[in-house]
């Protein structure tokens, strides 16, 4: 679902890399549309042939069998050993780039940015160990024109296997339950990338989206700084803060600084510096937070919050309230 209001590259295009795995990955995708190209070219090319050359002529009584070369030696041969070479070349090809990729380490006097990403059905948990921030579904990185601000993630699951993957930045990994697995990126331009789960993980698998948000090293600062810090209190919803205390809310999130400390769920300290809503089914406005929190199963069913049964005015003060969180 778009998002109105954001600047997003909308379109998860593989062939429109603007990062360093992303370039090297286009490279094998490109070869092998090639090789798959000629191969098409030519067996759909013999196939006609054989249509055109070999039909029976409307005139014709009598079926001219064509030359018989069941058999062949040569023919044989041909046919498996070239689609023996064809697979063993885009095997090295791409065991040369996914060594590359693998190995690739931050460069010495780099100043690199290091994070986690944990799967869950079916959403995106994100911590920068280093910085002190956990966040959901939305992952800021820092624009590395020169590789010194790279941004290196370790890829966890709690719960199933799941594959972190934002075309435009870097190929799929898988995300595996008691594995770590790592992928990285360097952007080259800023702007937001769209990523998407791609591996059947549950019935909420075609919404585990993500989005990464590559920014100027000072606009990245500036964005972890702010995430850094606890969540803001603003007495003026004390009252409606009270309410989402006493509720089960606090079981499932976190909201830092306070006394909700849940990790089942996205932590919610600052919500609202975020895009969107359960991992990208809604945009985050007031109206959409509402809705969602009055009952996320419409958005998206059989996701693991629940609808509370909160009454209207219990909404108003949950939202009123989520609403600072910025
Ligand atoms: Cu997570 Cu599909």
């Amino acid at each position: 679902m778009a998002v109105p209001g954001s600047h997003a590259n909308r379109i998860a295009d593989t062939f429109n890399p603007v990062a360093t795995p992303a370039h090297m990955e286009k490279g094998i995708a490109i070869l092998t549309i090639a090789i798959c190209g000629v191969i098409f070219v030519i067996v759909a090319g013999l196939i006609v042939y054989a249509f055109v050359h070999y039909r029976v002529k409307r005139d014709e009584r009598e079926f001219e069998e064509p030359p018989q070369i069941y058999g062949s030696n040569q023919i044989e041969l041909a046919w498996t050993v070239i689609p023996i070479l064809i697979v063993f070349v885009l095997i090295g090809v791409s065991a040369r780039v996914i060594r590359a990729i693998q190995a690739h380490q931050p460069a010495p006097h780099s100043d690199p940015v290091y994070a986690t990403v944990v799967g869950h059905q079916w959403w995106w948990e994100v911590h920068y160990p280093n910085l002190g921030i956990t966040t959901a579904n939305e992952i800021h990185v820092p624009v590395s024109h020169d590789g010194r601000h790279a941004t290196f993630f370790t890829l966890e699951s709690a719960d199933v296997d799941h594959s972190f993957w934002v075309p435009q930045l870097s190929g799929k990994t898988d995300v595996i339950p008691n594995r770590n697995n790592f992928v990285w990126m360097d952007p080259s331009k800023a702007g937001v990338y769209i990523g998407q789960c791609a591996e059947y993980c549950g019935t909420q698998h075609a919404h585990m989206g993500l989005r990464v948000v590559a920014q100027p090293l000072p606009e990245f600062r500036k964005w972890a700084a702010a995430e850094a810090k606890p969540a803001v209190e603003d007495p003026s919803v004390a009252k409606d803060k009270a309410v989402f205390d006493s509720l089960a809310c606090i079981n499932c999130h976190t909201v830092r600084g306070t006394i909700a400390q849940g990790t089942f769920g996205p932590d919610l300290t600052h919500l609202m510096s975020r895009q969107t809503l359960g991992a990208g089914v809604l945009s985050n406005t007031p109206q959409h937070l509402r809705d969602w929190v009055n009952d996320p199963q419409k958005y998206k069913v059989g996701c693991k919050m629940p609808d509370m049964h909160l009454d209207d005015q219990q909404l108003t003060e949950v939202v009123a309230y989520l609403e600072t969180l910025k």
